[in-house]
């Protein structure tokens, strides 16, 4: 795998076409074929590809994007970049996602598009989604940067919405070797748009049929990214061992709150969440035995000062900001062994029984 990766970033550094380089459109293809959809376009970012996406889709200004408050700001910061308003609203009860009768109650003449997030590798209830879109007539974008590879149904998320959204930021599922991302979408013309739109609005060569972005796919990224995607299937398997591992261990822990998975889904364990009353002091705990957790996230989306102007002050999302206060990402990696869970499932309990 090194070896590969060396060779593929020597090929690029000697071949000079470091901007749209074949192995860009390798990757795109892969990717779409593994995918089992039309086509893919990379993109610089996970955050530009939604914001193509939603721009694509017909988020204009004015309008309004129902989505997710407890996700990364990329989510709603996309839907300002078309000009519309975030619109947010709490989690399923008992789930890490957006709740689709919460996101049913904020639909109004306004809403343009209603984007669930696959939060954690957590597929979300897309069927409720898919029907909301076909009842008001309003696209659905699925988040997929957290869930690359995890499955709805049986399909692969991002297969069956009008849109979807990927991010290969080094820490993702499929990471890269700094930032990359990338959509696809349903509708050829609409594809065809947002690829545009991601370089410069342009038809050709110094031809530009409107004003895009420059969000593209770096070609050292597309070979790196070529030389990993073979090995995600296996690695999101390695990742759901090891959150078996962890649900098993917790199963007789009534302090800890397992993540919820919903029938009829496969996971790919983006981060391992647990929820505890306190976590502060359990993270602390772990820390001191050089057992490294993370907060994904410490503040709801409506509590951040980039998003005061909605004036959805605390308690606004009990369940999102619940999750805030109470939530601690476990060590998780697709090498992780068993003795390394044990290890830290050991030091939860030893911590939750003082
Ligand atoms: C749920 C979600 N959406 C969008 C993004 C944005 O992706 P990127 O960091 O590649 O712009 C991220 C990454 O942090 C994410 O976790």
């Amino acid at each position: 795998m090194r070896k590969r990766l060396h060779e593929a970033a020597a090929r690029v550094i000697d071949s000079g076409a470091y901007i749209k380089g074949p192995e860009v459109k390798i990757f795109e293809s892969n990717m779409a074929k593994w995918m089992g959809v039309e086509s893919v376009c990379g993109t610089a970012c996970g955050t530009s590809a939604l914001w193509a996406a939603m721009k694509g889709l017909g988020v204009k200004p004015g309008g309004e994007v129902i989505t997710t408050v407890h996700t990364a700001i990329a989510t709603a910061e996309a839907a300002t970049l078309c000009g519309a308003t975030p619109v947010f609203c709490d989690l399923e009860p008992g789930y890490f996602f957006l709740s689709a009768r919460e996101a049913e109650k904020n639909i109004t003449p306004k809403t343009q598009a209603l984007v669930p997030v696959h939060l954690y590798g957590q597929p979300a209830a897309l069927d409720e989604f898919l029907e909301l879109g076909r009842k008001y007539g309003i696209p659905v974008i699925e988040d997929c940067a957290q869930a690359q590879g995890a499955r709805y149904k049986g399909k692969y998320v991002g297969t069956q919405s009008d849109a979807a959204t990927f991010s290969f930021f080094p820490s993702k599922n499929l990471g890269g070797f700094g930032d990359g991302g990338a959509f696809t979408a349903k509708d050829p013309a609409k594809m065809k748009w947002m690829k545009m739109f991601s370089n410069h609005g342009r038809s050709q060569k110094y031809e530009h049929e409107f004003e895009g972005i420059n969000s593209r796919l770096d070609t050292l990224q597309a070979a790196l990214l070529d030389v990993c995607l073979p090995h995600l299937d296996e690695w999101n398997q390695s990742r759901r061992r090891v959150a078996l591992w962890y649900d098993e261990a917790f199963a007789d822990v009534p302090q800890v709150t397992i993540p919820g998975v919903l029938p009829e889904t496969e996971p790919v364990y983006h981060v391992y969440v647990i929820l505890v009353p306190d976590r502060d002091g359990l993270q602390e705990f772990l820390s001191n035995r050089q057992i490294e957790t993370g907060i994904h996230y410490p503040m709801s989306l409506n509590l951040q000062p980039a998003y005061r102007y909605l004036n959805q002050g605390p308690g606004s999302f009990p369940r999102a900001e619940y999750a805030c206060e109470h939530m601690l990402s476990l060590p998780m990696h697709p090498a992780l062994t068993q003795e390394e869970v044990h290890r830290v499932v050991a030091a939860v309990k030893e911590f939750l029984a003082r």
